[in-house]
């Protein structure tokens, strides 16, 4: 349809029509085995379940068909209904949860990625997914760090972006693409004390230039969504907020698209304590700019009455409606509200989609230590233990309905691909994967027996430990302690897992601890007792064989952290982009009136940006092609990446840049490029970085956004930690 056929098919539309455009209800209106929980299932009226706009949380291809062909036998003017999901990391096909994803720092892998899961989610039926999250984080305790690609605002644009482009594609029409719902903004990922849900308490400078970048790069991509986060922002729920969702996201971010709540959002308006009931709630929101009412009946309910009213202006209605037609016809609705499937669109094969999901786990491990080259793997008796050694549960709580049946564990890659190679192979549990006190107990059974159980598989554990030149330790978080409403105030593993750990040393001389996780995790214990330690987060479908691709040495690991990994929780938020204060702790002694802890160290155990590979890389000291920059020119920041070790590196070499002295005080570092390098052994690779005035901008004192003349540092390292910086004026 053209601009003018959409706008002359708003004119017809009664206020009710248009109202329920702005209404999403729940999958459970109309398919009971939906992801969505029934809350408005059973009090829906029928016109609403008729007449709504959008629905969310059905992932079966069948079931959509067949809402949306009874749907179009009864709307008025025919108008499709949309249907939006959860595709965060994988439909069918699962990759690496989001922060795995930032970990492999290639934003290239994850658009392919993307690209994958809107094909599958299209043929679906699926028209939106909730995705990318956006959210920078700075705090290991918040669940759904897990959902982010990490602490830097540089990072998660540029996987933002990636994602946006990948579910998109170049043409949302050809029925192999979904269109993309950037959330949640905003500022939700700096909830206070890391507890979901909770408030926001950001400086306006913190925002814009920590927290606002990466949604503006999903936006630039062309993200046809925004959605409103849960939190309150500085005391106003975002939900409310005409500043961030009109001033801020519109005007100044120039989104044009769809914007739409979060679940229940408006709602929670009035827990919140900003809005008297659900008319004042939907009366907020919608002056607000909130387009879609995701789940609470607020929209449906008084929307109607208070147009009618006058008390809201049935323009603004227009406006949100038309957005929507204007989404609906570009996603080829109207000509094809089935879309996707219909016909057989498919590009990726199979095999295509496995070895991309194997790449991106393989790409997604962080070494975090190595100790005498323990990897890649020497041994020829290797015993598999620990809770993660046969589990294929090796997705996320979001990645909703994954194909489970193509899921590979670290024991089935390792029976498949070692003893070809002449390595003798055993397994053990060792251990459950939660223990009581986890807060899951209301989700994980327990068996009676489980410290019977547990003796038995402690006792099977140690025999093939003993048995074993090198024992791989598979340990980490249950699937449910992360992911949302998952936060966590203490950031260990259960006892019977570290136990597990310290008994196994005792019998077997090299232990290596695989951990998969969501979120960063004290690590210091399983860093001492462990000869190796990699980070394998959620590693998706593929993840057994990336994770034996990377052991056996067929591929280098090349991770790097995306959060600072901290000594213990008292650190957290903890973030390498922090601001110095006035009496910054030297690097060297422990000077008494500094701003430090007394029993702890400042910086993370593992910084931002860490991860170790193969090889033995040597970078040299920077060189900037000048010492001055001017409006309009560039300098260049170089220096060269040898590979000194006999086995192949691959590392992203990162640059980082300080602005000495601004109007406001300015980060200690701050991440402004990386690029990644794959090395032969011998090889040295020149790594060159253009340095320009546009990325020294910041938002100023006198509240513009700008550069300013002065001194900056810039280091090119190998983690946001190391390295010696040179300087440069910016003139
Ligand atoms: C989450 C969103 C999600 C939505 C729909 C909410 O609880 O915060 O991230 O997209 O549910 O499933």
């Amino acid at each position: 349809m053209k601009a003018i056929e959409l706008e002359n098919l708003l004119k017809e539309m009664s206020l009710e029509e248009k109202v329920m455009q702005l209404v999403q209800v729940p999958g459970s209106v109309y398919a009971k085995d939906s992801a969505t929980t029934g809350i408005l299932q059973e009090t829906v009226p029928e016109k609403v379940r008729r007449l709504a706009g959008s629905t969310l949380g059905i992932m079966d291809g069948g079931k959509i068909r067949d809402i949306q062909d009874e749907y179009m036998k009864h709307h008025p003017h025919h108008i499709p209904l949309l249907f939006m999901l959860d595709v965060i990391h994988g439909h069918k096909t699962v990759f690496p949860c989001p922060l795995g994803q930032g970990a492999t720092f290639d934003p290239d892998l994850t658009e392919q990625a993307a690209a994958i899961q809107a094909e599958e989610a299209a043929a679906d039926g699926v028209h939106v997914t909730f995705s990318p999250m956006a959210d920078l984080v700075r705090d290991a305790r918040w669940g759904r760090v897990m959902e982010s690609t990490g602490e830097d605002p540089l990072l998660n644009g540029r996987m933002a972006a990636a994602m946006v482009r990948g579910y998109q594609g170049p043409d949302l029409k050809d029925g192999r693409h979904v269109a993309s719902c950037v959330k949640h903004f905003a500022a939700y990922g700096a909830a206070e004390g890391g507890r979901d849900y909770n408030n926001t308490e950001l400086s306006e400078h913190t925002l814009r230039d920590s927290y606002l970048p990466a949604y503006q790069e999903a936006i630039q991509a062309g993200a046809r969504m925004v959605m409103s986060s849960f939190n309150s922002w500085n005391g106003i729920p975002v939900t409310g907020s005409e500043w961030l969702m009109k001033k801020i996201l519109r005007e100044e971010m120039g989104f044009e698209g769809v914007t739409i709540s979060d679940w229940d959002a408006i709602g929670q308006l009035i827990p919140h304590g900003y809005a008297e009931d659900l008319e004042d709630a939907a009366r907020k929101a919608m002056r607000a700019g909130v387009d879609i009412d995701m789940t609470t009946g607020a929209y449906a309910g008084y929307l109607e009455k208070l147009v009618r009213e006058g008390r809201l202006p049935e323009s603004e209605l227009d406006k949100a409606v038309l957005r929507i037609l204007t989404l609906k016809n570009d996603l080829g609705l109207f000509e094809n509200p089935c879309r996707g499937l219909t016909e057989h669109l498919p590009v990726h094969t199979p095999e295509e989609k496995h070895a991309l999901a194997r790449k991106a786990a393989a790409e997604s491990l962080v070494l975090l230590k190595n100790e005498d080259g323990v990897l890649p793997l020497k041994a020829k008796k290797l015993a598999f233990i620990g809770p993660y050694a046969m589990s294929r549960d090796l997705h996320s709580t979001w990645a909703i309905n994954p194909d489970r049946a193509q899921g590979v564990s670290v024991w089935d890659a390792a029976q498949e691909m070692l003893p070809e190679a002449g390595v003798e192979v055993r397994a053990a549990q060792g251990c459950d994967m939660v223990e009581d006190g986890t807060g899951l107990s209301f989700f994980v059974y327990h068996d009676a027996d489980q410290r019977e159980k547990n003796q038995k598989w402690m006792a099977e554990a140690l025999e093939a430990a003993a048995w074993a030149d090198t024992a791989v330790l598979c340990l980490g978080e249950h699937l449910l302690q992360s992911g949302e409403s998952t936060s966590r105030a203490k950031l260990t593993l259960p006892p019977c897992q570290l136990e597990l750990l310290r008994r196994v040393k005792e019998v077997c001389g090299k232990v290596i601890v695989l951990l998969f996780c969501g979120r960063p995790l004290e690590v210091a214990q399983m860093a001492d007792h462990a000869s190796a330690l990699v980070v394998c987060w959620r590693p998706g479908t593929e993840g057994g064989h990336g994770i034996l691709d990377v052991l056996t040495g067929k591929v280098p690991p090349s991770g790097c952290l995306p959060m600072s990994f901290p000594h213990t929780v008292g650190q957290e938020p903890l973030h390498y982009d922090e601001y110095a204060t006035g009496r910054p702790r030297p690097s060297e002694g422990n000077d008494m009136f500094t701003s430090r802890y007394l029993d702890c160290a400042n910086s993370a155990l593992f910084p931002f940006g860490f991860g170790l590979s193969y090889g033995k890389a040597e970078i040299s000291p920077v060189e900037l092609s000048g010492s001055e920059l001017r409006e309009g020119e560039h300098l260049t920041a170089r220096a060269f990446l040898t590979n000194h070790g006999d086995e192949k590196a691959a590392h992203t070499v990162q640059l980082y840049i300080q602005d000495l002295v601004g109007s406001r005080v300015r980060p200690v570092r701050q991440l402004r490029d990386f690029r990644r390098v794959l090395l032969e052994p011998g090889e040295t690779r020149e790594i060159a970085f253009r340095i320009e005035e546009p990325m020294l901008r910041f938002w100023r004192a006198d509240q513009t956004y700008g550069s300013e003349p002065g001194r900056f540092r810039v280091w090119i390292s190998l983690n946001s930690r190391d390295g010696d910086p040179v300087e440069f004026r910016l003139c």
